[in-house]
């Protein structure tokens, strides 16, 4: 059964890629094309405050967001740069608290603070408690100082492959340790395999309960971009090709994507996953709150940034801090008491995979 499955998969995707895609005019770009300007450095000295700023803006964008739902919106103000919730791409069902959507907040904070430190400007990053709660970036002029954190922005994706299986470098652990820990959230890291093949049982449980449940299943489809002009057209979501697979029509991969989309291939795929890992990271905050998410997200995202300026890929593994009723025993094998994990990732070194996208800086602005 699970042969066939893949073989109409590939018959279809063979015969779809060879067709000529009429809809493609000459002025809109193609994947590469967007993927290209998307995932770039700035290519010239900004002087002008609200260029530098729109480019500030760039930066952030291009940092995660779960589902790639880019749940951001940006105030310029003379000297700061507010990040505010934009509440019309929660996640209610894999997010209800909103835990993932303020983490977010913290990794696009983390980069513009990393991209104005590289323009003259030290940012100060402040939650605002004021109603649904913003992230408020001030900047004050500074030496300007480009990190490698910095430098490695457009490099960092969420790769979701396969990795080589290798041991990372002690000294690399370390460097990823010091990166991931803030103020009040701190990152453990686990590389001994009876403590990964721990963390992937909890993997195996929240997927099996995440696939089973039609609510999940049925709100991450609407952030899948299943062909290339649904992701041209929509800038966001979870692009087919980033995550390995091939590209389809909506109404196709919609169909390919209820086959198979099941706990048991899911879950196979995550043993094969953690089988090619190196070790595994976990967010942890000390209080649980919007402030603390967003520290969280920050911390994740330097992690990540040290990850790809030392040539390691990343990717999520949630499952275990998604599904609520499993926290409070992921929690007891970490042995952290009553804090709440955060975030889990894998990491070791592998192929990148095609880059997801962003939409454009003017899509962003309040
Ligand atoms: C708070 C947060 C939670 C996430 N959770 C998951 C997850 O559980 N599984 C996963 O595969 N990716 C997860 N992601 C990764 C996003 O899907 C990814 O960042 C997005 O698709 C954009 O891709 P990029 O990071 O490669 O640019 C998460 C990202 C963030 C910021």
């Amino acid at each position: 059964m699970h042969h066939r499955r893949r073989f109409m998969l590939d018959v279809m995707a063979s015969v779809l890629s060879s067709a000529p895609l009429a809809a493609h005019a000459a002025a809109v770009p193609t994947y590469d094309e967007a993927a290209r300007a998307t995932w770039r450095h700035t290519d010239k000295s900004l002087t002008e405050k609200s260029a530098l700023q729109r480019e500030l803006v760039h930066y952030a964008t291009l940092a995660p967001s779960s589902h790639n739902t880019q749940c951001w919106k940006f105030k310029l103000e003379p000297q700061s740069i507010t990040i505010v919730a934009d509440l019309a791409r929660r996640c209610p069902v894999v997010d209800p608290d909103d835990h993932h959507l303020y983490a977010s907040l913290g990794c696009a904070a983390e980069n513009l603070v990393q991209a104005a430190a590289a323009n003259g400007l030290r940012g100060d990053v402040r939650f605002d408690l004021a109603g649904q709660g913003a992230v408020r970036v001030e900047l004050d002029a500074a030496p300007a100082m480009r990190s490698p954190l910095f430098e490695a922005i457009p490099q960092r994706q969420c790769t979701r492959g396969e990795y080589d299986g290798k041991p990372v470098s002690v000294e690399d652990l370390k460097r990823l340790e010091k990166a991931g820990m803030g103020n009040g959230v701190r990152v453990l890291l686990f590389t001994d395999r009876p403590k990964l093949d721990g963390v992937l049982e909890y993997v195996v449980q929240g997927n099996t309960a995440q696939v089973n449940d039609r609510t999940f299943v049925d709100e991450l489809k609407a952030w899948i971009r299943f062909s290339e002009s649904e992701v041209l057209d929509r800038r966001d979501g979870l692009y087919a090709r980033s995550s390995g697979n091939p590209t389809l029509p909506r109404w196709l991969g919609s169909r390919v994507f209820n086959l198979v989309f099941t706990a048991k291939a899911e879950n196979k795929k995550y043993v094969k996953q953690m089988r090619s890992t190196a070790g595994v990271a976990v967010f942890v905050s000390e209080t649980n709150d919007k402030a603390h998410w967003v520290e969280a997200g920050r911390c994740y995202e330097r992690f990540a940034l040290q990850a790809a300026a030392l040539g390691i890929r990343n990717a999520f593994l949630n499952q275990p801090v998604e599904v609520a009723a499993l926290r409070p025993q992921f929690a007891s094998f970490l042995g952290i008491g009553v804090q709440r994990p955060d975030l889990i990732v894998r990491f070791g070194r592998g192929p990148a995979l095609p880059p997801s996208l962003r939409r454009p800086v003017e899509a962003v602005l309040v």
